[in-house]
C-alpha cells in the first residue's frame, strides 16, 4: 500500500468512532455458516468482521495495511471477550501459506487490478480443498452513487472480472445486486455490490 494510502487509512481509523461500525458486514453474517477455520480476513480494518467470526468460535487472522485499524480491532475483540490474530501487511506483497485456510473473507477490500491479479491466485492456493472464499465489494455501477466506496473504476468489481479471477473455485454465488449498506459513517445507503462465494476445487 502506498505511503499516502496508509496514512489516509491510519487517519480515518484514528478517531474513537468505528468508521464502518462494530457490527459485521451483513452478507458475511448471512453466510457465516458456510465458513470453517482457520479464516484469513483480507483488509480487516478495525476488526468488526474478525471479531464476529471469532465470536462463532472460528480462528481468525485479520490482515491489513493499517496498524491503527488493527490495534482498534484488538480493542474491539477484548471488549467482546474474544481473541483474534492480526498481521500488518501490504496485500500487494502478501503471501499466505499454501493449503492452510478453511476460508478467506474479503469485505470491501477494494484493491487495484494488478494487486488483485497477483493476490487472488495466492488466495486460491492458500485454501484447503473445499475451502470457501467469500467476497463482497462495491461494483463499478457504484461509481454513479454517493453512498460509499472508491471513485476509481479499477478498484471496483464486476461479475465478469471476479469469475475469471478465481478460476480454481466452483462458483456457489456470483451476482451484482443493489442493497442497503449501512455500515458506519462511510457506507451509507443503497449501493451496488458484487457478491461472490467460491469453493476451492
Ligand atoms: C473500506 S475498508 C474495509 C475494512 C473492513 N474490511 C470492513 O469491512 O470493515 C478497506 C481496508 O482495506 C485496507 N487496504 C487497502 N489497501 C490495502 C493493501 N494494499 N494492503 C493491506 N490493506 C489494504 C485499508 O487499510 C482498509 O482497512
Amino acid at each position: 500500500m502506498k505511503a499516502e494510502k496508509k496514512s489516509m487509512w491510519n487517519e480515518r481509523y484514528g478517531s474513537d468512532e468505528f468508521a464502518y461500525g462494530t457490527e459485521p458486514n451483513s452478507f458475511l453474517a448471512e453466510n457465516a455458516a458456510l465458513l470453517t477455520g482457520p479464516v484469513l480476513s483480507l483488509a480487516e480494518g478495525e476488526g468488526r468482521n474478525a471479531v464476529f467470526l471469532a465470536s462463532l468460535g472460528l480462528d481468525v487472522l485479520g490482515v491489513d495495511g493499517s496498524e491503527v485499524g488493527l490495534a482498534k480491532a484488538h480493542r474491539l475483540a477484548e471488549s467482546r471477550g474474544v481473541s483474534i490474530r492480526t498481521e500488518v501487511a501490504d496485500l500487494a506483497m502478501y503471501e499466505p501459506p499454501a493449503s492452510f485456510y478453511g476460508s478467506v473473507v474479503s469485505i470491501s477490500a477494494h484493491l487495484p487490478g494488478d494487486v488483485r491479479r497477483r493476490l487472488y491466485p495466492l488466495v486460491e492456493r492458500c485454501l484447503k480443498p473445499g475451502g470457501i472464499i467469500l467476497l463482497e465489494a462495491y461494483s463499478r455501477s457504484q461509481l454513479s452513487r454517493s453512498t460509499g466506496g472508491p471513485k476509481d473504476p479499477d478498484l471496483l468489481m464486476t461479475v465478469e472480472n471476479i469469475k475469471h479471477e478465481f478460476p480454481d473455485c466452483e462458483v456457489l454465488l456470483c451476482q451484482e445486486i443493489e442493497r442497503e449498506v449501512v455500515e458506519g459513517e462511510f457506507h451509507t445507503g443503497l449501493a451496488s455490490v458484487v457478491q461472490f462465494i467460491g469453493k476451492k476445487l
